[in-house]
């Protein structure tokens, strides 16, 4: 992005929201760009959310990690580049040639609903895995150091925009994939806000000097007691 805007860097995740409640939450954020729509808030919504986000100015995020055949990976894709989702979520374990087709899907229903491509975003190794619990549960022999790499350079041969990923990995990422490529990290915790149930964590600063491209802080804003000053000392931060 050539003139660096904070709030352009900063997606909202609206998690454990109603959707009237995250409707309401995502207008109420002064400046507020991205939001990011999951699973929760989607099956609880439906589609008519991204729409009625997206009437609202707000550019979506769907996090909705598909991964399946090829055919159903398009058709998700498709859709979900139809309804304006501006980044969307898919496994690179789905594999080369599930995610050649969603690339190729999510640019053909940005194009006949006549809109600009999203970006898919590939999710390599969920941060809930454990090494040992890969290899015992999923006879997964490789480290996660290794693997992480592997299935975003998998990603990228396969046209995939970006991935997301720890901000712990994003330094690693960022020199084997540079810019256009995203890199969003979520695990982020602006100054002075608890860690929860993230276990590491980097500031939002640290977090693009480390090469992230976007980052999806969810808690810190959305349970702020006043979830505008949270996002302008986030934006703060970041040119600070
Ligand atoms: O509230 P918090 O800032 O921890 O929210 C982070 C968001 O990013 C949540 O929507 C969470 O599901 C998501 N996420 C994450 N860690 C990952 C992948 C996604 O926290 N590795």
């Amino acid at each position: 992005m050539a003139c660096f805007d904070p709030a352009d860097r900063i997606i909202v995740a609206l998690d454990g929201m109603a959707p009237e409640q995250a409707l309401r939450f995502a207008a109420q954020v002064d400046g507020l760009r991205w939001v990011k729509v999951g699973l929760e808030l989607f099956v609880q919504a439906g589609p008519e959310v991204v729409a009625l986000l997206r009437e609202q100015g707000l550019r979506v995020f769907l996090d909705l990690k598909f991964h399946d055949i090829p055919a159903t990976m398009a058709g998700a894709c498709r859709r979900a580049a139809a309804l304006g989702a501006e980044l969307i979520t898919v496994h690179a374990c789905s594999g080369s040639e599930a995610l050649q087709a969603a690339q190729a899907a999510a640019v053909e229903g940005a194009q006949t609903a006549g809109l600009d491509a999203p970006t898919l975003l590939a999710v390599t190794v969920l941060t809930s895995w454990q090494e040992q619990r890969l290899q015992r549960e999923l006879a997964i022999t490789q480290g996660i150091a290794e693997r992480v790499p592997a299935l975003a350079q998998l990603s990228a041969t396969a046209g995939i925009g970006g991935c997301v990923c720890s901000p712990l990995e994003a330094s690693a990422l960022r020199a084997q994939h540079p810019e256009p490529f995203a890199l969003v990290t979520p695990g982020i915790r602006p100054k002075g806000t608890a860690i929860g149930d993230q276990a590491r964590v980097m500031g939002p600063a640290e977090a693009l000097a480390a090469g992230a491209s976007q980052l999806v802080i969810g808690r810190p804003i959305s349970k702020a007691d006043d979830p505008s000053a949270a996002f302008a000392a986030c934006c703060a931060e970041l040119i600070g």
